[in-house]
């Protein structure tokens, strides 16, 4: 049973090793603020946070996962849910009917994390592999780009 710190509380996941660590989060945790979508690691719903990376989790056995690996998901992104990201989500209104921004979020906040001045084409990069079936993607650039501003001004 490996060790997980989920949105920096331990727990022992009892599941077996090739369990993806998504069924753990939502089934056993019940954070089902991360979606499940295609379930193949082609859309981006289930994306989380391991070690401050952002993966899959519809791909991610428990066994695959680092020691000690620390998770973060949609929940714990922030303890206010006022990580700049999701005020720029609020402040572009981004979602039509929210399945895939979870992660969609997550995902930028990965991108800003390692590039906080993304240029358009760095965006559209990073958020390339998160698939958005109302197409929201012109205002997920957008809010993007105020993300990073929130970020340059430190508030
Ligand atoms: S549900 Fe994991 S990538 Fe689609
Ligand atoms: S907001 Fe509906 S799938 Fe993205």
């Amino acid at each position: 049973m490996p060790q997980l710190t989920v949105n920096g509380q331990s727990f022992f996941a009892d599941a077996p090793p090739d369990t993806p660590l998504l069924w753990v989060l939502r089934e056993d945790l019940r954070l089902t603020g991360t979606k499940y979508g295609c379930g193949m690691g082609l859309c981006g719903s289930c994306t989380v946070h391991v070690n401050g990376l952002p993966v899959r989790s519809c791909q991610v056995q428990l066994q695959s996962l680092p020691a000690n690996a620390l998770i973060t998901t949609i929940e714990g992104l922030h303890p206010a849910n006022t990580h700049a990201v999701q005020k720029a989500w609020i402040e572009h209104q981004v979602p039509q009917c929210g399945y895939c921004q979870s992660g969609q979020i997550m995902q930028a906040a990965a991108l800003l994390a390692v590039n906080p001045t993304p240029t358009d084409k760095e965006i559209v990069d990073g958020m390339n592999g998160n698939l958005c079936r109302c197409a929201t993607y012109s205002r997920i650039v957008g809010a993007v780009k105020r993300a990073s501003e929130i970020l340059k001004e430190g508030v």
